[in-house]
Formats: C-alpha cells, sequence, structure tokens
C-alpha cells in the first residue's frame, strides 16, 4: 500500500515537474513606437532569435506602440515587473533620478556615429548603466535610432524662427534647455500623444529622427521640416533585474547572445530607415522639407551650445569632457586614414 502511494506520488511529482518544464519563460517587452521602426524590427528580430534558440522555452511578447503603457508608465511597470523589456529613448531616463543618461540630449556633442558608438559602447556607456542597478533595472544594450530633425506648422530655418513655438519634447531637462536656448517654449509630452498635439495645434512643432516621425504620420500635420540633426536619438535596452538574476543561466546566456545579434542588426539598419523616411516624407508632398545650409547650422550650434555648459553638474564633467575626448580621438583617426 505504502508502496503504491509512493509510486503514485512520484508520478504525480514527474508529471508536475513537465507541465512547469513546459511552460515557457514569458518576457513582455514594450515599446511606444511602430513596428517599422528600427527599434520596432529589432524588437521582434530578438524575439525570433530568442525564442528559435531556446526552443520555446522563452516566449517574447512584443507590444508595440504604446498598446500596454505609455513613456513614463511603462518604466514603471517594468521596475514592478508588470513587463520585463523595455528600450526607452536615452532621454528618458532623468525621471528615475539618473540624469547623466541626458549626456546623449546634448545638442551636436555627436559630430558622427562613430564617436557616439565609441562612449556607447566603451567606459561611459557601462558606467551608465551601472547606475541602474540599484532602480531594479539591468542594461542589456544601446540601440541606436539616429539624429534628430526639427519640424513645425511654421519654416523653421534661422534660430529667431522658433520664438514663441510650443516644441514637443520628450521628458528630459536637456532637451527642455535646447529649446529655450532657440526661444521655443518646451512642452514635455508622451509619444503616443504627438500626433494629436500637432494636429490640433497644442503643440506647433516637435523633433525626431524621421523614422518616427514618418511612421507616426506627423508629416500629415506639420508643413514644414528641417535636416538639421542637432541632436541624438538612440535606445537603452532594459530589464527588470530581479526577472534576469532569476533566470537559468543558460537561459540568459542565449538570451545575451541573442540581444548582442538584434543589437547589430538594429544598428545596421537605423541609417536606411531614417533615409527612406525622409525619401517617403518627400514623395507624400505634404511637407516642405529643407536642408540647413552650414551657415546656418553654425547659428544653431552657437545658440545651443551653453547647454553643455549649463549640464555639467547634473550630467557630470568627467562625462562631457570623455565625448568631447572620443570625437577627438575619431577625428584624428580620420586624418591619419585609420
Ligand atoms: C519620443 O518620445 O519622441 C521617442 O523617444 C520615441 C521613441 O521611443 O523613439
Amino acid at each position: 500500500m505504502q508502496l503504491r502511494t509512493t509510486l503514485a506520488a512520484l508520478v504525480l511529482g514527474i508529471a508536475a515537474f513537465t507541465v512547469q518544464a513546459a511552460d515557457p519563460i514569458i518576457i513582455k517587452f514594450s515599446h511606444v513606437v511602430a513596428p517599422n521602426t528600427p527599434k520596432g524590427k529589432a524588437a521582434e528580430y530578438f524575439k525570433q532569435l530568442a525564442e528559435e534558440r531556446t526552443k520555446g522555452a522563452v516566449k517574447v511578447e512584443v507590444y508595440p506602440n504604446s498598446q500596454l503603457y505609455k513613456d513614463r508608465e511603462e518604466v514603471e511597470a517594468l521596475q514592478l515587473g508588470a513587463v520585463q523589456m523595455l528600450a526607452p529613448s536615452l532621454s528618458k531616463f532623468g525621471p528615475l533620478g539618473v540624469r547623466a543618461f541626458e549626456l546623449f540630449d546634448l545638442p551636436y556633442i555627436f559630430p558622427n556615429k562613430e564617436t557616439l558608438y565609441r562612449v556607447m559602447d566603451g567606459d561611459i556607456g557601462k558606467s551608465l548603466f551601472k547606475m541602474l542597478e540599484d532602480k531594479g533595472i539591468i542594461g542589456l544594450a544601446y540601440w541606436d535610432n539616429g539624429f534628430k530633425q526639427m519640424s513645425a506648422n511654421r519654416p523653421v530655418r534661422k534660430v529667431e524662427d522658433f520664438k514663441g513655438l510650443k516644441m514637443r519634447i520628450q521628458s528630459s531637462k536637456v532637451l527642455e534647455a535646447q529649446m529655450r536656448a532657440l526661444g521655443a517654449n518646451p512642452q514635455v509630452m508622451a509619444f503616443s500623444e504627438v500626433y494629436s498635439a500637432l494636429q490640433q495645434g497644442v503643440v506647433d512643432g516637435t523633433e525626431n529622427p524621421m523614422s518616427n516621425l514618418y511612421t507616426k504620420k506627423m508629416h500629415e500635420v506639420q508643413k514644414h521640416l528641417t535636416i538639421s540633426d542637432h541632436g541624438y536619438l538612440g535606445y537603452a535596452v532594459i530589464v527588470n533585474k530581479n526577472f534576469w538574476d532569476g533566470l537559468p543561466a543558460n537561459i540568459r546566456a542565449i538570451l545575451e547572445q541573442a540581444m548582442q545579434e538584434a543589437t547589430e542588426y538594429e544598428r545596421g539598419i537605423s541609417q536606411q530607415d531614417n533615409d527612406d523616411a525622409l525619401a517617403k516624407v518627400k514623395a507624400a508632398g505634404t511637407t516642405d522639407v529643407y536642408v540647413l545650409p552650414l551657415q546656418d547650422r553654425l547659428a544653431w550650434h552657437k545658440a545651443m551650445l551653453p547647454v553643455h555648459k549649463e549640464f555639467e553638474d547634473k550630467i557630470g564633467r568627467d562625462l562631457i569632457q570623455a565625448t568631447y575626448r572620443a570625437a577627438q580621438q575619431v577625428q584624428k583617426a580620420r586624418g591619419s586614414g585609420r
């Protein structure tokens, strides 16, 4: 009798174990942009790699377009464990209390992508990720979107053109200061609300890389666009620390590899996606596209540069100086043909 009970318990135990082992680990990956953007496509690519390579032990559910959460809520949801993975723009970490990420928002700080990658992939990028850990967050990778362009319902060519314009910005103090330096009136707003705010005239203009502008149809409600490349927009792919640390080590290793490959893919498509989006905006014929000439670029630069100094204390003088040095190193390497 006792043997039979023991056997039955054993069988039940095995059955329970099998059910448990078959239950996939769910990663909810929430983001705010359209699926056909560099971030949207890379999230899908990561899902594909992660699911294939773990043979279904991990299931990644991607929720684009702020379907689950808007900008600010998504970070809170990650900390609470309601979602496991996000890729917020680097401009959205200030409200978490990690202001150093606003380094990436400083106008004209990256003369080219090479400098940007040196900063992201080097000591600065690592030190920024370290700052997230006591917020219950782990940084896995930096993804790219590209340089931002200005759009508005009136031409924005000279610095004076910004005077009094209401410009939507992300939740970054540096972006606020940048708009003020131009004489504009910055308004923080979630990404999901920008189209209707532009349509209804709640704001007059905004800044974003072309892929975001086009996929959210902002060109339909913006008559003027200036190709200015005045600032940068990138992402940090982040996970809930408890969730990540609690994964079986073999699964975590597979996911890390998948993330590395998704990152290479993402960085490889971002420029082309933005170029394609610009071509589509031009073809749509709704928006006058103006390329800022060098002379005006210098004038914008002069107007915005004081923002670097203003934020030395908040961001860290050392980080800003190290970024300048990275730019010089790239310049020097290019000069010597390396
Ligand atoms: C924005 O809010 O403008 C961007 O951060 C959206 C995004 O994630 O690219």
